[in-house]
């Protein structure tokens, strides 16, 4: 065999595998396109957040728990979802919103008047969302490809942002909020939906928990104020939070 094309296939498949092979050689090459979700300018991913630790995404592949059967019962979906007092002709986004399971209950509460922008950084969910639109003829639902930083929502053009079982993966949650808030009609709400991380009995690991505290501490730096704290489900605390007042408004 020629000893330059020995060398290249050497370096091509022997390198990579070696823990001790120099940096330059196994460093992976920069991807040619940046991927949607990420925008130009964003700030190194965060692991914690005013003294919690940031969980991972929920990824695609496992969200068929969200539509799972026991969902009803164990979280009391019907209650939570009539605690929002959603009104026909509103703007409603459903941020996080995963393959839609909230989207499309969401969707006929809004009405033909209304309409849900349903958010998530995941183009796998957004397309099993744009699947059951399609079947379910749904025309009053924007899918949308949010980054990381920015829901890429339009300005003062939503009533209420949702966000079930999400906040605590953000892992640029300020910058999120701060969009959000954007985003938000004057007067607005979100709502957090969150596992009650106060009770020990809530079947779920503990970073995807979140106590109501923590959440009401971080909010403190954000133009939303505090509303209501909603007890009444088995798992989880429903959190309402209003845009501040601004001069403008
Ligand atoms: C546990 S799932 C909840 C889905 C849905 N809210 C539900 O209750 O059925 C969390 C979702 O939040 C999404 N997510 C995480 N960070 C996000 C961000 N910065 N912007 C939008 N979606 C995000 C994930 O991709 C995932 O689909």
């Amino acid at each position: 065999m020629d000893p330059m094309y020995k060398r290249i296939l050497f370096a091509a498949l022997i390198l990579p595998l070696v823990s001790a092979a120099p940096n330059e050689l196994i460093k992976p090459k920069a991807p040619a396109t940046r991927p949607a979700t990420q925008p130009a300018q964003v700030p190194p991913p965060l692991t914690h957040y005013m003294g919690r630790e940031i969980a991972q995404t929920m990824h695609w592949q496992g969200a068929g728990w969200l539509t799972r059967e026991e969902r009803e019962k164990e979280e009391d979906c019907t209650t939570m979802v009539k605690q929002l007092k959603v009104q026909p002709g509103q703007t409603v986004c459903d941020l996080g919103a995963g393959n839609g399971f909230y989207t499309l209950w969401l969707a006929k509460l809004v009405g033909e008047k209304g309409r849900v922008l349903a958010v998530d950084i995941q183009p796998e969910m957004l397309e099993v969302l744009t699947n059951k639109m399609a079947a379910l003829q749904i025309h009053n639902v924007r899918p949308i490809l949010g980054t990381i930083t920015d829901p890429r929502l339009p300005p003062r053009s939503v009533d209420l942002i949702l966000m079930v079982d999400v906040y605590h993966e953000f892992d640029h949650p300020f910058e999120m909020v701060q969009a959000m808030s954007r985003a938000l009609k004057p007067r607005g709400r979100i709502v957090f939906v969150e596992f009650r991380r106060e009770d020990p009995k809530v079947p779920i690991k503990d970073v995807h928990k979140m106590t109501e505290a923590q959440v009401r501490k971080e909010m403190a730096a954000q133009p939303v104020e505090w509303s209501e704290t909603i007890e009444v489900l088995p798992r989880q605390h429903i959190i309402v939070f209003k845009k501040k007042a601004d001069k403008s408004e």
